[in-house]
């Protein structure tokens, strides 16, 4: 049986169960913390760390902080909120961006994250990597990899009936990257593809089947509904 806890979140009393994490007891309680990474149930991976918070006084990843009795949380200081930012700025300057010519415009968490924090330019260098565009190893996604943002959402969440995954990391350090295993191509049906281009956060992961723009830019998610729905 889980067992009831209490705690505080930016000052406010809640009561949760012991198993939830940070993100899941506060999106319970009406309380957005952005996310990127975070995979609901996978707990073994905090990559981007856009959803930091203070918990007693100590930065800790939401997504993978799980709640306790008494803990005090802070989701919401300026502190965190230039934090998110600078997170923001970077992926934007350390990978190729261009909204405007994306499939996923509109449908983004990291475009809807720059829009919910107002972010109209990077304050770091911008690195234009030229990682390639893989259209070969899959007959059903394309992977645009100078989109990709490392998450490893595809990695932790697309797997095949005995738990392998169809996307692996590669290389190191700066060459590190995530790629589809060829290898698997044959048992990679088009329903692992259209959850891997819903599972993939950014414009990295598309299919090469799906109708793009079925759903016109300015109509899609995040067009009309702010990432999260709330204030941070
Ligand atoms: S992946 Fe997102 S942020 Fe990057 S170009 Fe596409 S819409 Fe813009
Ligand atoms: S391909 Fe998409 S889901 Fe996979 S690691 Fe890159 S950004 Fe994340
Ligand atoms: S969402 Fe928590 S580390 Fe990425």
């Amino acid at each position: 049986m889980q067992k009831n806890i209490s705690l505080s979140i930016n000052g406010n009393k809640i009561s949760t169960t012991k198993s939830k994490t940070i993100v899941e007891a506060a999106e319970d309680n009406g309380i957005y913390i952005p996310t990127l990474c975070f995979l609901k149930g996978k707990l073994d991976h905090s990559n981007c760390r856009i959803c930091t918070v203070k918990v007693d006084g100590y930065h800790k990843p939401a997504c993978s902080t799980l709640v306790a009795d008494n803990m005090d949380v802070i989701t919401n200081s300026d502190e965190l909120e230039e934090l998110r930012k600078y997170i923001i700025e970077l992926l934007f300057s350390t990978g190729n961006h261009i909204c405007a010519v994306c499939q996923k415009s509109g449908d983004c968490e990291l475009q809807a994250l720059a829009y919910k924090y107002k972010l109209l330019f990077s304050r770091f260098e911008h690195l234009y990597p030229n990682k390639g565009i893989d259209t070969t190893s899959s007959d059903k996604i394309i992977m645009d990899k100078s989109r990709c943002i490392l998450c490893q959402r595809c990695i932790q969440a697309i797997k095949d009936k005995d738990g392998n995954p169809f996307f692996v990391l590669q290389g190191r350090s700066n060459a590190l990257e995530v790629v589809f295993d060829k290898e698997m191509n044959d048992i990679f049906t088009q329903e692992d593809a259209i959850e891997a281009v819903k599972q993939c956060p950014v414009g990295c992961i598309l299919s090469k089947e799906s109708a793009a723009f079925e759903t016109p830019i300015g109509r899609r998610q995040f067009d009309k509904t702010e990432i999260g729905n709330k204030e941070v």
